[in-house]
Parts: structure tokens; C-alpha cells; sequence
């Protein structure tokens, strides 16, 4: 199930035309930043949890056999770390296109290690989107990873690799590292 939120986004435009603004990256864009930015920071955002609870048939998986990548969901009190990006606001536009199963730009508040904060973006894909899959036993979301894969490549990588940048970062993540270490011994089985 797809749906195409590269026109939507592009009138979300919270932010003035010409200046910079934070993105925060919480997925894929915590490593693999393949966009021009001013300087990156980790950061972490309040009240949100990632879960692999969006449906990827376009990247990670198939429209036959869809992958699981994250979004994020309302938390109280949660805390989600990742990596913040300042770019030029026209950088978005490819960005738009490559998240464009059912991700719409969001302004959220970043927290930098400093203790300083701001205003920033994040690409968020709710319960109301095509492609969102929604919550399902550890088992069959590890299973699911494990084997599918897409065009931009196998769906446990990205689910591996994002669970390296978390530690990386020092980040704590019980549902990431949970389906990491499950999608390890069924990759090794
Ligand atoms: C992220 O890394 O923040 C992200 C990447 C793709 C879609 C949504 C979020």
C-alpha cells in the first residue's frame, strides 16, 4: 500500500525561506546522511518513541512482501535519541521524494547534550497513513525483517545498522536493540 506525500509536504513549510533549520533524523538519516548539511549534532526529542511499525514498500521491502521501517509514536515521557541536521530548507525537496510512503513533515523540539534546544523537523508517518502496519508480536516483526528486502537493499541491514548508530550514540532503545538481537540469531539460524 503506497501513498504519495512529496505535494503535501512541500507545503508544509514551517520554517522561512532562507534560513536554516534543524532536521532530526531518528532512522535511516542518523547514518546515512547523503544530503549537504551545516553540521550535525546529537540530539534527542521528548515524548516520542520509535517502533518499526511503518510498512516500507518502496525501500525495504516489496508491495508483495513489505518491509518494516521506523516512525515514531506519542509517548509520555519517552525519550528519543538521534541525530540533528542543519540544513537549507530546499534540501528537503529530495528528501520529500525519498520519504514519500506516507511521511509528512512534523516540527518537533530538539534537544541538544548541551542543554541548549529548538524548533526542528522530523518526517513522521502516523496511524492514518496507507503504508503504517501498526504493532505486532516481536516474533513477527523480527521474521518480517529478516527476510525482506527492496530496492534500496535488505531490511535487516537497516534495522542493524540503525541499531549500531544507536549504540554508537550511547542511545537507549529497548525495541530497536529487542528486534536487532532477535533478526541476529535468525540471520545466524
Ligand atoms: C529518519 O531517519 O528520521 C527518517 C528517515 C526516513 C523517514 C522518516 C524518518
Amino acid at each position: 500500500m503506497t501513498v504519495d506525500t512529496t505535494s503535501l509536504n512541500q507545503e508544509r513549510n514551517f520554517f522561512t525561506t532562507g534560513q536554516t533549520l534543524w532536521l532530526f533524523g531518528y532512522g535511516s538519516l542518523i547514518w546515512k546522511a547523503e544530503f549537504p548539511f551545516h553540521e550535525r549534532r546529537p540530539a534527542h526529542i521528548v515524548g516520542w518513541a520509535r517502533r518499526f511499525w511503518q510498512g516500507s514498500h518502496d525501500h525495504r521491502g516489496t508491495p508483495e512482501e513489505p518491509g518494516r521501517v521506523a516512525t515514531l509514536v506519542e509517548s509520555p515521557g519517552a525519550i528519543c535519541q538521534g541525530m540533528a541536521y542543519r540544513i537549507d530548507a530546499d534540501t528537503l525537496g529530495p528528501l520529500d521524494i525519498r520519504e514519500k510512503n506516507g511521511y509528512l513533515r512534523e516540527r518537533v523540539v530538539l534537544h541538544f547534550h548541551d542543554g541548549s534546544h529548538a524548533e526542528g523537523l522530523i518526517y513522521l508517518a502516523t496511524e492514518g497513513n496507507a503504508a503504517f502496519l501498526g504493532d505486532a508480536p516481536l516474533e513477527e516483526m523480527a521474521r518480517q525483517i529478516a527476510t525482506a528486502h527492496g530496492p534500496s537493499g535488505a531490511n535487516r541491514d537497516y534495522l542493524l545498522q540503525l541499531a549500531e548508530a544507536l549504540e554508537h550514540l550511547g542511545a537507549e532503545d529497548s525495541h530497536v536493540f529487542g528486534l536487532a538481537a532477535r533478526v541476529r540469531s535468525i540471520k545466524e539460524a
